[in-house]
């Protein structure tokens, strides 16, 4: 088998789309004034951020307004819930044990300091949120903060955003979803989803590291995270990444050009990796519900057990594969993973993360699937 180099970490970060980087370098090059400065330099580069906020406001069917730039996902988390925590008067708060670090330690450090009671949703075994336990918390408890992300990052449930908003607009609740593997790869429309924060960040759809955005619903009112500057109309102190803003938006331009057939072409690909292991590989499976209610995007591959487990994903970095690991041990050489233990994956099944994106080939996923099967085989 001739080595190749093959990508498949694109929940992990996604390689910058060229005509990205075309929108961005006039912008390195040629739009130096601070966006903050009233002359003419600045002006023209304030235009810029503006343009690009419109934009993006008009595909999630948002207002400018709503949308305040911030370094990535993480920031626009930890604005979220630290900001509302504190001034929202929250009671009580709820999230689930696989969200993303951003979200789980955060809520567990605004919590425990504003001694605000934290509770977690049950989930079922395949990683789905237990509704019916979301609404009892919700019920029997004031004013709740609620933080239970889109989609999953590494075994890639969904949740119903409507579904979960509607119950929180029944009980009063606040409710934030991280969107950051979402956002860009489905269409949202704000203007009926019932939900107070999404997150964004541009380098899981091919836009460039360092930038994302935080939506907060006009209705609501929060102070900002970083304090030393009025950027932001006084939401984010700190001069702009304008490449990054402009970057951004050009990416999700890109992405909403036809997200509708990235979809099809990343499904196809998923789809055929899982026939592809279960026709070749006796005793593989699949943590979550990869055929259910799922990112198309992630494919999460629980390996059958074998001693060799701690070599799998060096035999596929030395093969060229970028895939991602994770186990439920966390004892043994693999990476133990906060999701996979809140779902009580087998901790002795080897689990590999392999994440596609509209550039990923149907070759690029034989080969990976070849590279797994060559290592079960040896
Ligand atoms: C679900 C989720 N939330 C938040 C983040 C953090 O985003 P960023 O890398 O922009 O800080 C990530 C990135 O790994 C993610 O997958």
């Amino acid at each position: 088998m001739a080595r190749k180099q093959v990508y498949l970490d694109n929940a992990a970060t996604t390689p910058i789309a060229p005509e990205v980087v075309d929108a961005m370098l006039p912008i390195l090059k040629d739009y130096y004034g601070n966006p903050s400065s009233s002359h003419a330099f600045g002006r023209s580069v304030r235009a810029q951020v503006e343009y690009a906020r419109r934009s993006i406001a008009k595909h999630l069917k948002a207002t400018p307004a709503e949308i305040v730039f911030t370094s990535g996902g993480t920031e626009a988390d930890n604005m979220a819930i630290r900001c509302s925590l504190k001034e929202l008067n929250i009671k009580h708060a709820i999230t689930t044990d696989i969200e993303h670090h951003a979200v789980l330690d955060t809520m567990e450090s605004v919590c425990s300091e504003h001694s605000i009671a934290l509770s977690k949703v049950r989930l079922d075994e395949k990683g789905y949120v237990d509704i019916v336990h979301l609404e009892e918390l919700l019920a029997n408890n004031e004013r709740s903060f609620v933080s239970i992300m889109h989609a999953n990052n590494e075994i890639g449930n969904l949740i119903d955003l409507d579904e979960v908003s509607e119950l929180c607009t029944k009980y009063n609740a606040v409710f934030h979803s991280d969107t950051v593997q979402t956002m860009a790869h489905y269409t949202f429309d704000f203007s009926k989803t019932k939900i107070d924060f999404a997150t964004c960040s541009a380098h899981k759809f091919h836009g460039p590291k360092g930038i994302g955005f935080l939506y907060i619903n006009k209705n609501l009112k929060i102070p900002s995270l970083l304090i030393g500057g009025g950027q932001e109309r006084g939401l984010r102190a700190g001069t702009e990444n304008v490449y990054g803003i402009v970057g951004l938006a050009k990416a999700m331009d890109l992405a909403y050009e036809d997200v509708a057939a990235h979809e099809v072409h990343v499904k196809t690909l998923k789809l055929h990796m899982m026939d592809r292991f279960e026709s070749e590989l006796p005793n593989v499976s699949f943590n979550g519900d990869p055929r259910g209610n799922a990112l198309y995007t992630v494919l999460n591959v629980a390996l059958p057990p074998t001693e060799k487990a701690g070599m799998l994903l060096f035999n596929l970095d030395i093969n060229g594969v970028g895939a991602s690991g994770g186990s439920a041990c966390s004892s043994g050489a693999a990476i133990s993973s906060h999701v996979l233990a809140g779902i009580q994956s087998d901790p002795m099944r080897p689990a590999v993360r392999f994440s596609f994106s509209r550039y990923t080939t149907k070759e690029e996923v034989d080969y990976a699937v070849d590279c797994v099967l060559e290592f079960y085989n040896s």
